[in-house]
Formats: structure tokens, sequence, C-alpha cells
């Protein structure tokens, strides 16, 4: 197995994905994108910044003479248009120029926010991901999405900026929360449901060593996900049509995360929306039953939720509408029309959607 994918997307630099085991090869990586005058502006999560700041700031050292860190408390709520304003002031003072460059350090919350300050700063400066958590790891961190919420809705504002580095070291993972880390299984698992059954039953047969973070089976796990991630990004960069599939089981989850106001994980809502979409993937007859259960009961070993306490079913089919139409104004809805490949459907109804997110619903009094 290669320890790097390298994503090339039509005219724009082709950029690697780094899988290692520290930070040591950093800033010889950084060195050949970015010249020594350049000025690093690292865009940290606060909790992050405490353990590896200085790690990554001495490695930079050895080349960069110019350094800072801007260090944030990060979540959905502050992933905002202030925090970004808060980045240009400090750049602004710190006389920052096109010629330098940005480095989120952090999840995905900081991943988004950072690539999006790079990618407004004076119409775009150079960015780097040096990705913390196995979600950022396996999805956000590669692709060039960026942004932040707005007005109660997730990544409304934002910008396609595809980064010039992702640099991932695996040992970060050892200090990840367990919910944190089986929050980004969701996305893992999603992976091979929508792109690779193989994949996806490696992963049922390793659920032991994966849940316990062994360093072989997680570099093996990164590289699968993040090679399924290319195949997609490399066709559709800007979202036209295929990349829509790495939505699955989004659709439903981000109307749960609205729902829920955060409390649940992204991860832990995919999850959720995953099983409802495996649900109805079942009855409009691509899935036998035996396969919509195997994959319910897949989340389970890797610690995620498939369903909730008293949902209000209403609420939830409410919030999905925010979701892109077509004309007929139905959704776009991804669906698994096999274990290992996702489609887009068009005929997702409302009705399809109650009755899958009544599956997820656990009423205590049934
Ligand atoms: N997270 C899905 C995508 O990057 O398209």
């Amino acid at each position: 197995m290669e320890d790097f994918v390298t994503v090339s997307v039509k005219n724009t630099a082709p950029y690697d994905v780094l899988i290692r085991s520290d930070f040591s090869s950093l800033s010889e990586r950084m060195s050949a994108l970015f010249d020594e005058k350049c000025r690093l502006c690292i865009i940290a999560d606060k909790n992050v910044s405490k353990l590896y700041g200085e790690d990554v700031i001495s490695e930079f050292k050895k080349i960069y003479e110019n350094v800072d860190m801007i260090e944030l408390e990060l979540g959905e709520a502050n992933k905002s248009l202030d925090t970004v304003s808060k980045c240009y002031s400090y750049m602004l003072e710190k006389k920052y120029s096109r010629k330098d460059a940005v480095v989120a350090l952090g999840g995905g919350i900081c991943g988004d926010l950072a690539g999006f300050v790079s990618a407004t700063y004076m119409r775009g400066i150079g960015f780097v991901q040096i990705p913390t958590t196995l979600l950022s790891m396996v999805d956000s961190s590669s692709g060039g999405k960026t942004g932040v919420n707005f007005d109660d809705y997730k990544n409304m504002v934002g910008a396609f900026k595809m980064p010039a580095l992702v640099y991932i070291n695996t040992t970060v993972l050892n200090s990840l929360p367990d919910r944190e880390y089986a929050s980004g299984m969701a996305e893992v698992l999603k992976s091979g449901l929508i792109k690779d059954g193989l994949f996806y039953e490696w992963l049922i047969n390793n659920f032991t060593q994966i849940n316990e973070r062994d360093t072989e089976y997680v570099s093996e796990m990164l590289y699968k996900c993040i090679n399924i991630k290319r195949l997609y990004v490399e066709k559709d960069p800007y979202e036209k049509n295929e990349r829509a599939i790495l939505n699955f089981g989004h659709t439903i989850g981000h109307a749960l995360e609205k729902y829920t106001d955060f409390e649940y994980s992204h991860g832990e809502c995919v999850a959720l929306g995953s099983v409802a979409a495996a649900y109805i993937s079942f009855k409009k007859e691509y899935l036998s039953a035996e396969e919509y259960y195997e994959i319910r009961d897949m989340f389970v070993s890797f610690e995620l939720p498939i369903s909730l306490e008293n949902i209000d079913i209403d609420k939830v089919v409410e919030y999905t509408r925010s979701d892109k139409k077509n004309s007929s104004g139905n959704l776009r809805f991804i669906l698994l029309k096999k274990i290992g490949k996702g489609i887009i459907s068009e005929d997702v109804t409302e009705d399809d959607i109650r009755e899958a997110v009544r599956q997820i619903n656990f009423d205590p009094n049934d």
C-alpha cells in the first residue's frame, strides 16, 4: 500500500494527501511547495494546538522564519463569518500577502473555516491541511470544499479551494476522544457502501482492530477512503453531478444535526441518515431485507447510533427540504443500487423520507 494519494483536478495543481505516522516530513514537503520567505498562518483548533501546535511550529521553523498561529475555540456555532473576519483582521495586521499561506490544524470545522479564509483573503492565498480527526482525514480535508455556516444553515457560504498539500499524521488519532473517532467511522462506512463492496466487507471483518486504532489497519482504511474520495473529486470537482454520491446519508443526517441542535455529531447523524437511506434503498427493492439489517447493525459495531428516541418526524422531514430539489420538486437523494454502488435518485418522495425517519425513531412506549 502507498502512503500517499495524488488528487489531480483539471485546471488546478495536483496535490498529495500524505499518510504518515509523524510530522517529520512536513517541512521538507512544504519547502517543495512554498518558498522559504513565505509566511505561514496556522489556523488551529485550540484543543489541537495545545497538543500538537509546538511540534508543527518547530517543523515549519526548520524552513520558515515567519510562522504565526491563530488559536480558536471551534464549534458549529462559531464556524461563522465573524470568526473568518477575525482571521482576516489578524492577517491584515500582520501584513500577510498573496504569496503567503494558511495552514489548517484541526478537524473538519477548522479545515472548512481556514480553507474559506485562504480562498477569500486577497482573492486567494496558499492553503495546506493538517487534519487531526478521523472525519477530516477521510473526508473533509481533501476535495476542496470550504465554507462556514450562515443563518442556521450549515455550510451555506463557501468556496472551492483545492489545498496544495494534505498532511496526515495518523498517531494524532490516539488522542482523539472515542466519540469523535466513531463519528469519523460513519464517513468511512459510507465510502465502502457507495463505492467498494469489498472494502465494506473488510471493515466488517476487521472491526476490532479498527476500533482499537491499530496503525496498520487505520492507514489502510485511510488510503482506501481517500482514494474513493479522489475518484469523485477528479470526475466532478464542483459537484455538478456524481460527487453528490459522497453525500449518502447526509440529507437526513443534516436534518438531524439541525433537529438535535448539533448535540449529535456530524458522523452520528450521518450514521442515522445512512440507516434511513439504506431503508429507502430496500423499499425500492435495490437491497434485500438482510442487506438492510446488516448495514444497520454494522453501525452498531462501530459504536454509532441507529435510532433516536421520540423524533418529531414532521420536523425532521421539514428540515430535509433545504436540500437540493429537482425540477419535479423531489429531492436528489442518494440511494444504494447495491452494496458498493451509490446512485443519485430523483424519485424519493417526502413520504419515503417520512417512512425512513420512522425506522430510526425509537418510541420507548412501543
Ligand atoms: N463531503 C463530501 C464532499 O466533499 O463532496
